[in-house]
């Protein structure tokens, strides 16, 4: 309703030091962000989205404008409420149910194309975080994943820094603890080598 909406812990931090890590190591970015309360890095082009369905359009027109490397760092919700009410929805019973419905998944949408860039995904998990990472992995056909423990205090989510594992199909390799940019900057180097084999 206008007054209530359903969110999660992501500050969009991650998203953004990619976007300034990617710009250093020399790429042409392309920011496509959800609502934040954090600035954009300078010398990358954002485009601001709010619904799931607006991220997966706007990704879908920078891969088709041309694009090497697809980084999908955002904590996109999987469900939407079915419907959306014009007035504040006011109390009446002791319980209320609220229907939700699937949102599309913009990584698994890149990544099914024929044309497909070399994607990257993100896998927050509080348990079983390399298995159900790798699953992501290969459900999704995504050429890497950065795996992160959301359930670790003082880590992930809203905070500055991080630790992650990354898996491609045939390896991993460990991050952090560490800032989040200073793990963003790694990332890219780990990402810029794959992409460079992948390119040949
Ligand atoms: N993602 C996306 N669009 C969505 C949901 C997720 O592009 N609607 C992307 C995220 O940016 C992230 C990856 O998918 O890179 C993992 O998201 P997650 O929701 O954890 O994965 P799911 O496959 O939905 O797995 P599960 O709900 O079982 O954890």
């Amino acid at each position: 309703d206008p007054v209530r909406y359903i969110s999660n812990h992501s500050s969009g931090k991650m998203g953004y030091a990619l976007a300034a890590a990617a710009r250093d190591a020399g790429a042409e970015v392309v920011l496509i962000s959800g609502p934040v309360a954090i600035p954009a890095p300078s010398g990358v082009e954002v485009r601001n989205v709010t619904t799931a369905a607006d991220m997966l359009q706007a990704s879908s027109e920078a891969v088709d404008a041309g694009c090497d490397l697809f980084i999908a760092s955002a904590a996109v919700a999987d469900y939407r409420p079915q419907s959306c009410e014009a007035d504040k929805i006011k109390k009446t019973s002791e319980q209320m149910a609220l229907p939700l419905v699937r949102n599309p998944d913009t990584l698994a949408t890149i990544a099914a194309r024929a044309d497909a860039p070399f994607t990257v995904g993100f896998a927050a998990e509080t348990t079983d975080v390399a298995r159900y990472a790798i699953d992501k992995m290969q459900r999704k056909k995504l050429r890497m994943i950065v795996a992160n423990d959301v359930s670790v205090p003082g880590l992930g989510f809203n905070s500055d820094n991080n630790a992650v594992t990354v898996f491609w199909p045939d390896g991993q390799a460990s991050i952090g603890p560490d800032s989040k940019q200073r793990i963003a900057d790694r990332l890219m180097v780990l990402i810029g080598d794959h992409l460079d084999q992948a390119a040949g």
